[in-house]
């Protein structure tokens, strides 16, 4: 045990990227308010919570700039992309620098105070009520106020390190 995990042999965390690369995930923005402005990041480890009350999971790598500004009670705005807004998950996965991501695509008030992504598959309006540390993230429990929808179903899946 090192920190309180077991030790895991020397294969496995390849074996493990290798199985989680044919885990098919639908891309979001995930975005918090930070002192100068939004801050987002492109995260595929949004989950399906519960329906009553309505809440979903999003699992934050603790080095990420957005990590810093999760608390509990903290707004949060979820962005579901649709397959035509690869270049926002490109840009918010890391291609842009953090002050750029906002000039790509349209961003509009989301009605909590942050941006909203317009032509997203959905946007919903969150508090954080809780967060689990563990490894190298934190798991977020969301709880939505408010989710609107597009009208048509296309999502943006991502796997095996690409899009479909
Ligand atoms: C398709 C895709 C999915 C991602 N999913 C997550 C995720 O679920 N959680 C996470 O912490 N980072 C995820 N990332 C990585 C972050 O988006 C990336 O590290 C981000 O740009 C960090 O922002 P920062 O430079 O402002 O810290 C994902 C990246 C991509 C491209």
């Amino acid at each position: 045990m090192i920190d309180g995990y077991p030790l895991i042999p020397e294969e496995l965390p390849a074996q493990f990227k290798a199985a989680m690369r044919r885990l098919a995930a639908s891309v979001s923005i995930v975005v918090a308010k930070g002192d100068d402005g939004p801050v987002g990041i492109a995260a595929t480890s949004i989950t399906s919570l519960t329906a009553d009350p309505p809440a979903l999971l999003v699992c934050v790598n603790r080095t990420t700039s957005l990590h810093a500004l999760l608390v509990p009670t903290a707004p949060l705005s979820i962005n579901l992309l649709g397959r035509d807004q690869k270049m926002i998950s490109a840009a918010f996965g890391g291609g842009a620098p953090r002050e750029e991501r906002f000039r790509i695509g349209e961003w509009v008030d989301g009605g909590n105070g942050l941006p909203s992504l317009a032509g997203a598959q959905a946007n919903m309006e969150c508090v954080i009520d809780a967060m689990l540390a563990y490894g190298t993230h934190s798991i977020v429990i969301a709880r939505v106020l408010r989710a609107r929808v597009s009208d048509g179903v296309d999502p943006l899946i991502y796997q095996d390190g690409g899009y479909l």
